[in-house]
C-alpha cells in the first residue's frame, strides 16, 4: 500500500516510519510511506502556506495555490490516489473505516493547521476523517493515527488471527492477558489459563471479554452478533455471577 502525507510539518509525521511494527511494514515493502512539505510548493520567499480569512476573524487559513500545485505534481508522479482530508469534521475514524481503507492501494493526508484549509481544496478530496470530537492543532497527529490503524489490517502487517482477537473487532472488546510470572506480591494469573486446556481457555477468554464489554462498553455489546461460543460463554458468566451472589 502506498500512503503519501501532505503537510507543514514533515519531521514531526516521519517517525511514524521508525518505530515498531509500522517501519517493520515499511521494511519489508508491505507499506510505502512518503511525506511531503507544503512549503516546498510555495512560491515566495518566504514560504508562506497561511493568509487572513476572507470576512474577518480570528486566525488563518491555509492558502490554496500550494495545495494545488502538490496535486499536479503527485498526481502527476504516482497517479490519482484515495484523497483524505484531515478535519474534525470528518467521518469518524473506526476499525471499519480503517478496513474500509486498508483496501485501497494507494492513500494521501492531508493535514491542516490554522482555522484549517481553503474550502476549494475540498474539490481534491474524495473524503473527511476525523480521528475524534475534540479540535487538534494540525492534522499530522490525526495523518499518523490514521496510518497506524490502517496499516495493521494491511495483509502481513499483524497476525490475521491477532487483528481478529483485538477490542472492536466483531463489537467485543479483548480479553485479559497475562504473562510470567505466575505469582506476583500474591496476584496469581487465573489457574485455566495453565491449564492446558485450550476449549477451556478459549471459553473463559470469551466470558472475559464478553464480561468486560457489558461493563465498558454495553453500546458494542448490544451491536454484538453472538455465535454458539458466546451462547456457553455467557452461560459460564451467568453461573460465575450466581455462585458470587451466594
Ligand atoms: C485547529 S484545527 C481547525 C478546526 C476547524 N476550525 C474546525 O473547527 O472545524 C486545524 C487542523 O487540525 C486538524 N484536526 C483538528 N482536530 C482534528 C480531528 N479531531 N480529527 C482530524 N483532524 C483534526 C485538521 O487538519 C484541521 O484543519
Amino acid at each position: 500500500m502506498r500512503v503519501g502525507v501532505v503537510t507543514i510539518f514533515p519531521d514531526f509525521v516521519k517517525v511514524i516510519k521508525d518505530y515498531g511494527v509500522i517501519a517493520q511494514a515499511v521494511e519489508n515493502g508491505l507499506i510505502d510511506i512518503e511525506i511531503f512539505n507544503l512549503r516546498d510548493f510555495t512560491t515566495d520567499k518566504h514560504k508562506v502556506v497561511d493568509d487572513y480569512p476572507y470576512g474577518g476573524g480570528p486566525g488563518m487559513v491555509m492558502k490554496p495555490e500550494p495545495f494545488f500545485r502538490f496535486f499536479e505534481f503527485y498526481n502527476q508522479k504516482y497517479g490519482k490516489p484515495y484523497v483524505l482530508l484531515t478535519t474534525p469534521q470528518g467521518k469518524r475514524l473506526t476499525n471499519s473505516f480503517a478496513q474500509e481503507l486498508a483496501s485501497k492501494e494507494h492513500i494521501l493526508i492531508i493535514c491542516g493547521r490554522y482555522e484549517g484549509i481553503d474550502e476549494r481544496v475540498s474539490h481534491f478530496v474524495d473524503e473527511e476523517v476525523s480521528i475524534g470530537d475534540y479540535v487538534l492543532t494540525g492534522g499530522e497527529l490525526p495523518a499518523m493515527v490514521v496510518i497506524d490503524v490502517v496499516s495493521r489490517f494491511v495483509s502481513g502487517v499483524v497476525e490475521e488471527e491477532s487483528v481478529k482477537n483485538d477490542s472492536f473487532y466483531n463489537d467485543l472488546l479483548d480479553h485479559p492477558h497475562y504473562t510470567r510470572p505466575r505469582e506476583i506480591e500474591g496476584f496469581k494469573v487465573p489457574e485455566v489459563l495453565v491449564s492446558g486446556n485450550h476449549e477451556e481457555v478459549e471459553l473463559w477468554r470469551r466470558k472475559e471479554s464478553l464480561k468486560k464489554t457489558i461493563l465498558k462498553r454495553p453500546d458494542l455489546f448490544m451491536k454484538h452478533a453472538f455465535d454458539d461460543l458466546d451462547k456457553k460463554a455467557l452461560i459460564s458468566l451467568f453461573k460465575e455471577l450466581m455462585s458470587n451472589a451466594q
